[in-house]
């Protein structure tokens, strides 16, 4: 891919990994970092010898937000007409599991940003808020949506309606934002080997289980029990599944092709 300005990208094996790299704005979120961003995800997610992607930013700042001095002068035909802030969803159409190793702020667009991943891991100085109303503003990426349905809605409505009350890395791990807080210099690292971990299981059933657990917040129980019974009996259509389970009766390690 041509040269990237907001971001580095380096693979581990069957890891990608993708650091946020605007070191001057606190990885503010202008337009051409997420441009770069979905460009990047959509590379590796079409590229068959990576099976998991972490997303990370600084020790200082996963990302401050969406850039405030890129959008103050913005005026709302413009943001209807372009569906403003539209393409940042590209990302939750992403097939492959996406981990976000968040360390220091993770503000508005930056809390979104981590939200649309599948797994957050936080180091223990991490920051997660939703300050737009203090901007005279709303989140605008899920920040109302997709926060509700991980910390409730007292929590919720508390941090976006203050704009200044925020989680830290162990609030946000017993709230359930966060499912594992390491040491700072220690979260990329834990991601990679959990990415790893999945990385080197069945892609193809990986994806379903994905898709099974993204299923449960578009529709009722019943719709989500009967697509993920569908999904389940379609593995046995693979060759994956005719290993892993024969791999576990014959007391050996499975070796799947993702198949
Ligand atoms: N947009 C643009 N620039 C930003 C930024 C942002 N969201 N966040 C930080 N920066 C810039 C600062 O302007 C500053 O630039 P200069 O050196 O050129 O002045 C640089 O990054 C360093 O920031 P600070 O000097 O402010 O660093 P600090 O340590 O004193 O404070 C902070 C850190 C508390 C995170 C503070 O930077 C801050 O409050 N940032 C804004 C957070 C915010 O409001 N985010 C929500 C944005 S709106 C949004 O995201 C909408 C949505 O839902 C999609």
């Amino acid at each position: 891919s041509p040269k990237l300005e907001y971001l580095l990208t380096e693979t581990r094996g069957r890891v990608a990994v993708v650091t946020l790299h605007r070191p001057k704005a606190l990885n503010a979120l202008c337009n051409g970092l997420f441009v770069e961003l979905n460009q990047v995800l959509r590379e590796f997610d079409d590229n068959k010898d990576i099976g998991a992607i972490v997303i990370t930013g600084s020790e200082r700042a996963f990302a401050a937000g969406a850039d405030i001095k890129e959008m103050k002068d913005r005026g709302f035909i413009e943001n209807y007409a372009e569906d403003f802030l539209g393409h940042w969803t590209q990302i939750t159409k992403i097939r492959k599991p996406t981990i976000a190793a968040v360390n220091g702020f993770a503000l508005g667009g930056g809390c979104e940003l981590a939200m649309m991943c599948d797994i957050i891991y936080a180091g223990d100085k991490a920051v997660f808020g939703q300050p737009e109303i203090k901007l005279g503003t709303i989140p605008g990426a899920g920040g109302t949506q997709r926060l509700v349905r991980a910390i409730g809605k007292s929590k919720a409505m508390e941090m976006c309606l203050t704009g200044s009350v925020n989680l830290t890395a162990e609030e946000a791990e017993r709230a359930g934002l966060v499912s594992r807080v390491y040491p700072a210099d220690q979260v990329v690292d834990e991601a990679i080997k959990t990415a790893e971990k999945i990385g080197n299981l069945s892609l193809p059933i990986v994806q379903m289980v994905k898709d099974a657990i993204n299923q449960s917040f578009e529709v009722p129980l019943s719709g989500g029990l009967t697509f993920e019974r569908r999904l389940f009996h379609s593995t046995f259509a693979s060759k994956d599944q005719k290993e892993g389970m024969a791999a576990f009766a014959e007391k050996r390690k499975a070796n799947f092709t993702h198949n």
